[in-house]
């Protein structure tokens, strides 16, 4: 694409996804964590990359997003924006990066944004980080909330099961939107909670709402790509709809490729100098 071309993409925008909202447009966000797949997946049209602290799953083979790190979410990230023109990109604030007091929080924030290039950081959490979210917004940066089923507390909750099904749960989940949208936040993750509590939500806040495993009433859908292309295999909520078995299909080629080496078929003279 030549400089002329790139300059007329439109960027998306958070004034962008307020509109789409407004509109009744869905919102598409999927994660990414390198230059590649982001590429591909911004040339498909995606509005939304999320660098994910599931990276530390997907990427890097850990049970849980505990433990990546800032370092670690700033290379991941900046590859990703490297490969990306038109979508928005948002990178979570990774666990121990943001809990400790809010000037912790903002300095993360910060180097987020001076290292990555990257639109926006998300953080999980209400109440108990307001602080934290407010400093950050003071400073400029946009702030995606993340509510409901929040991994980086996943040895507190002790289970992976659907968050906010009792009432008081689901009361809090509720205030705790509204204190993140009064704060200034411009979206919000609302992940594996009841899809009637998730569109309450949603027409109750001005802000998007993107779900994952909280229905379709809501203003768009995030997944992680590593899951919907089907290159992890035994992770299978009821929420993840697979559009591929890239991992048979990587496997397959690989094979295929082994088999072509050993039995002298490649490089053919064609494939030589
Ligand atoms: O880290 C992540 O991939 C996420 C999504 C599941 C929303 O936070």
């Amino acid at each position: 694409m030549s400089t002329s071309e790139n300059s007329k993409v439109r960027k998306v925008t958070t004034h962008v996804l307020h509109k789409m909202k407004l509109h009744g447009n869905k919102i598409t966000m999927l994660t990414a964590y390198d230059y590649s797949m982001a590429k591909i997946i911004d040339s498909a049209g995606i509005d939304v990359v999320l660098v994910g602290d599931s990276a530390s799953n997907v990427m890097a083979g850990h049970q849980s997003p505990l433990p990546i790190t800032l370092d670690q979410m700033i290379y991941h990230a900046s590859s990703v924006v490297r490969g990306v023109k038109r979508a928005m990109v948002i990178v979570d604030l990774p666990f121990g990066s943001y809990q400790g007091n809010s000037m912790e929080a903002l300095s993360s924030a910060v180097r987020i944004m001076k290292e990555t290039g990257a639109q926006a950081i998300k953080i999980e959490g209400g109440a108990e980080i307001i602080e934290s979210v407010e400093r950050i917004l003071s400073a400029g940066i946009p702030v995606m909330g993340h509510l409901g089923l929040t991994p980086q507390s996943i040895h507190k909750f002790g289970t992976y099961v659907v968050r906010a099904t009792e009432e008081d749960e689901a009361n809090k989940l509720i205030k705790d939107a509204h204190l993140l949208e009064e704060a200034g936040c411009f979206g919000l993750v609302l992940e594996k909670v009841p899809a009637k509590l998730a569109s309450k939500v949603a027409s109750a806040l001005k802000i998007p709402i993107i779900g994952i495993g909280a229905g379709r009433e809501v203003d768009g859908q995030v997944l992680v790509l590593h899951d919907m292309l089907g290159i992890t295999q035994k992770f299978s909520p009821r929420f993840l709809r697979r559009y591929h078995n890239l991992y048979e299909e990587i496997q397959g080629a690989v094979k295929a490729y082994s088999e072509d080496v050993k039995n002298l078929d490649f490089p053919n003279e064609r494939e030589q100098y």
